[in-house]
């Protein structure tokens, strides 16, 4: 039912390619902006970036045709998003899950590409992947994030809280998941769009 490889994925706007080493540089430059970082930690240096880089791919080889697509708009690099597979005991089982994920480069910001590249991971991820739902998570003081998720049709599942060594300004308010089936997603227009 899985595709074997991770697949080039396009919407109106955006080329979504499978994370690869060449985009590396890319990512230093997301990673590089506080602004960017604001929810995520502090901006991280190339070596940093490097090691998560690798840990991006070792998560994409964890499940056949999930992983970190980056995404361009006219040639040039906008972000990346991702379909990752659960990765602790309460975000629940791996088979027929992924967790959306999404960072774009500032000056990108509220052109609705996040969401237009969320809504073809989805899309992929129901109807290519066998997925049967896909879950978001962020810190609920992250605005931006929560009203993407609203914006793709996922609808707010918990608030949590987590340990951190180094919390971020807001972390006492927690995370928050959200959620969207394929049932309610077959239910909804993104089954047409
Ligand atoms: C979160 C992020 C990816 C959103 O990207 P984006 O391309 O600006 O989002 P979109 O333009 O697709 O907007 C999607 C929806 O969110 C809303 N939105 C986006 N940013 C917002 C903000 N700062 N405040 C309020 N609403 C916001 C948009 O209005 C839109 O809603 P609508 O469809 O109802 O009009 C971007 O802000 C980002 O990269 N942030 C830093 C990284 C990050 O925090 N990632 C998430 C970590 S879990």
């Amino acid at each position: 039912m899985a595709a074997m490889a991770q697949a080039t994925l396009r919407t109106e706007r955006i080329e979504l390619v499978p994370l690869a080493d060449e985009h590396l540089a890319y990512e230093v430059e997301l990673d590089a902006d506080p602004e960017v970082m604001r929810y995520l930690g502090p901006p991280r240096c190339g070596d940093e970036v490097r090691r998560a880089h690798e840990l991006r791919l070792a998560a994409a080889r964890q499940v056949p045709g999930l992983g970190f697509w980056v995404g361009f708009v006219d040639g040039g690099f906008v972000g990346w998003w991702i379909l990752e597979p659960p990765q602790r005991p309460d975000q629940g089982p791996v088979a027929g899950q992924a967790e959306l994920g999404y960072r774009l480069l500032r000056r990108y910001w509220r052109r609705g590409l996040a969401s237009e590249g969320a809504r073809e991971l989805i899309r992929h991820g129901f109807t290519e992947l066998g997925l049967r739902r896909v879950f978001a998570e962020t810190m609920a003081v992250n605005v931006a994030s929560r009203a993407t998720m609203a914006a793709v049709g996922m609808r707010y599942v918990r608030t949590f809280h987590q340990s951190w060594p180094d919390p971020l300004p807001g972390a006492e308010q927690g995370e928050v998941e959200y959620e969207i089936t394929r049932e309610r997603w077959l239910a909804g227009s993104g089954a047409t769009r």
